[in-house]
Parts: C-alpha cells; structure tokens; sequence
C-alpha cells in the first residue's frame, strides 16, 4: 500500500479531476463537432496541472493548521516535542508521522503519571507512617499524666516512676522527630558533609565504649578486631559515629543474650571496608531488600516494645550514600547478620 502523502493524494485527486474534465469537456465537444484528440488531451493535461498545484497548496495548508493545532495542543500541555517536526513534509506520511510523535507523547505521559503516583503513594505512606509512630509514645504518656492526675500524684508508690516513664515516652518522640529531621535533611541535600582525615579504628573504639553499658545489659560482647591499627579515611566523621552507633545498637537490640559484636576493617584499593558482624538473631531473606526503607521492620509488634520505628537504617544508608559509597547486609536466620560499607581512604 502505498503512503498518503500530501504530494500523492494531489497527484491522485489531479488525475480524476483532469479525467473528469477532460471526458466532460469531450462529450460537450463531440455534440456539435466531430471528435478532436488533441483538445481532449490539451484538456486533460491543463487541468491535471492547475488541479495538482491547487489541491497540493491547498491540502498543505489544511494539514499544516490541523498540525500545528494537535502540536499547540500538546506543546500547551507542556511535554516538549521536536520543534523541527512541526514543518509539513509533502512527501511524508503526516498522519503516520502524527500518529507516531502521539504515541512517543503518550508513553512519556505514562511514564511520568507513574512517577507521580509512586511519589504519591510514598507520600502517603510515609504521612501515614509518621502518625501510626506518634501515636504510641502519645498515648502512653497521655495514660500516665491521667493517671497521676486522677489520683496517682498523691501516691507515693507510683508518682515519681510514672513521671520517669512518661518523660521516656517524650524521650521517645523527640528521637524519632530528630531522626525524621535527619532523613528529610539527607533526602533533599541539606546536610553538608564535614569531610575529614581521621582514624577509622580509633572512633570504633570509641562507639563501643559508649555503647559498653547498653551492651552488658545483654551480656553481648564489643570487639574492634585490628584495634591497634591505624586506618585513615576521608569522611564526616560525625555522620559515620552515627552509623557506627545505629548499626552497633541494632546488633544489639537485636542481639542475643550472651553474643557478641565485631567491627573489622579490610583495604580495598582506594577504600576502606567496615565490617559489622553479630552473632544475633539474623534477618529471613525475604525482608533484605528492603531492610534499609524508612519506617521498615522485620518484625513489627516486638520492635515497637523495643522502641524502634525503622529509621536507623534509613538514616544509615543516607550517611553513606551522601559519601558516594555503598552500604551491603549479609544475614542468616538465627545465626546473625554482616553489615559492610565503604568508605574513601585518606
Ligand atoms: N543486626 C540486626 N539483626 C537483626 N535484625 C536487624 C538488625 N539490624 C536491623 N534489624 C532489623 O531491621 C529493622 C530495621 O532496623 P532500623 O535500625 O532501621 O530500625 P529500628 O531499629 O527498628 O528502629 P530505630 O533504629 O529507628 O530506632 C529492625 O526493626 C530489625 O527488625
Ligand atoms: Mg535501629
């Protein structure tokens, strides 16, 4: 089949209209005169021409507006298309042509809508999130405060703890509202990293030590192997304390009774690779890939017993993918978990 060009179609229509003409004009001729060849030809031919020039003007400038209008209407809906497609080639197919610029329009519509829907429903997720959060400190230092109210201030046995526990309930919330503080800063490129040279090992050390007491309760042991080493990396070395800490602490608030925890560090070219290995309870397979979302936990009803809203990792993958590196967990079910991230030597 051949293609409807502006060109072929005036070809076409010139070709009928100078028959049409030509056969009229002839049986208008042969009435009266005998029949001549040479004017029916004459006919034919001037009127192909004059028809072919006119209808391809003039179907040029028809197509041309129809054109222009579909691109006005699309370019108005702000999604760019070529510009040099808006000119009207007479050899072309344009309604191929159209057809196919409409399309491409239409798939990077689409694309574009499922972007925003992800947005929105991460959007929504996360709102929802925050308050199911809130709640749960909310509610149990409003039970306190009514309890003491109605009564409990007076008692003795109950006042002074029901304050402690009230006061670890706000303690609660003003973590969690500094750890959203921190992941919203992080996502929109607030925080600017304080790079500098510093000893690795040496601040390790100092995050198991003043995490020693929390880990006793547990009878979990802290280990920096390769404690006398000195490794220099270039990093914010409070962003990576806080890392060290959030990943030390979840060994440990995931740990068990009696296990240990070990930070090992491995030369890798032009980066450094830092180990955290736990002897706790292990992560099943199926949570891995999305082990580092916020608001994520593996196991939801203890982990909120425990405080924990699923930010620490978040927060801990923004850290190191603020630095340019990368941040991997490796885990088994009851036997424990690795967490390794990189970072640049000095
Ligand atoms: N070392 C680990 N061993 C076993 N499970 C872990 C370990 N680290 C993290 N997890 C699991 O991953 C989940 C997400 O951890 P993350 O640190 O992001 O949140 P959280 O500890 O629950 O709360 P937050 O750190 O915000 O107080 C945890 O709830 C826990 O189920
Ligand atoms: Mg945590």
């Amino acid at each position: 089949m051949s293609v409807l060009t502006p060109k072929n179609l005036s070809f076409r229509l010139a070709l009928a209209l100078g028959g049409l003409c030509s056969l009229g004009s002839s049986l208008i001729w042969i009435i009266n005169n005998p029949f001549n060849f040479t004017f029916s030809v004459s006919i034919f031919i001037s009127t192909f021409i004059l028809s072919y020039l006119f209808l391809l003007w003039g179907i040029k400038q028809y197509v041309d507006k129809q054109f222009k209008l579909i691109y006005k209407t699309i370019h108005s809906l702000k999604i760019g298309l070529k510009k040099d497609s808006q000119k009207v080639d007479i050899e072309e197919d344009i309604f191929v042509k159209i057809r196919k610029e409409v399309i491409e329009w239409d798939i990077n519509n689409r694309a574009e809508i499922d972007r925003l829907q992800e947005q929105e429903k991460f959007r929504r997720d996360f709102i929802g999130n925050i308050s199911h959060e809130l709640k749960t400190p909310i509610f149990s230092i409003q039970g306190y405060i009514l309890t003491l109210l109605e009564g409990g201030l007076e008692d003795e046995r109950i006042n002074r703890s029901f304050l402690q526990k009230a006061e670890k309930g706000i303690n609660r919330m003003i973590e969690m509202v500094d750890d959203l503080d921190e992941i919203s800063k992080l996502e929109s490129n607030r925080i600017e990293l304080k790079k500098q040279s510093f000893d690795i090992v040496k601040l390790a050390r100092e995050v198991f030590e003043s995490l020693e007491d929390k880990a006793k309760e547990k009878q979990i042991n802290l280990k920096v192997l390769q404690e006398d080493k000195v490794i220099n990396v270039n990093a914010d070395p409070s962003k990576i304390s806080q890392v060290l800490t959030n990943l030390t602490v979840n060994s440990i608030n995931y740990g068990t009774v009696g296990g240990s925890t070990s930070i090992k560090f491995f030369d890798l070219h032009d980066n450094i690779l830092i180990e955290i290995k736990d002897t706790g309870k292990g992560i099943a397979e199926e949570h891995l890939p999305r082990l580092f979302e916020r608001f994520y936990r593996v196991d939801k009803g203890r982990s909120r017993a425990d405080g924990g809203s699923g930010l620490g990792l978040a927060i801990v993958k923004h850290i190191i993918e603020a630095h340019q590196q990368t941040i991997n967990v490796r885990s088994t079910e009851g036997k424990g978990s690795m967490f390794s991230f990189t970072l640049k030597k000095a």
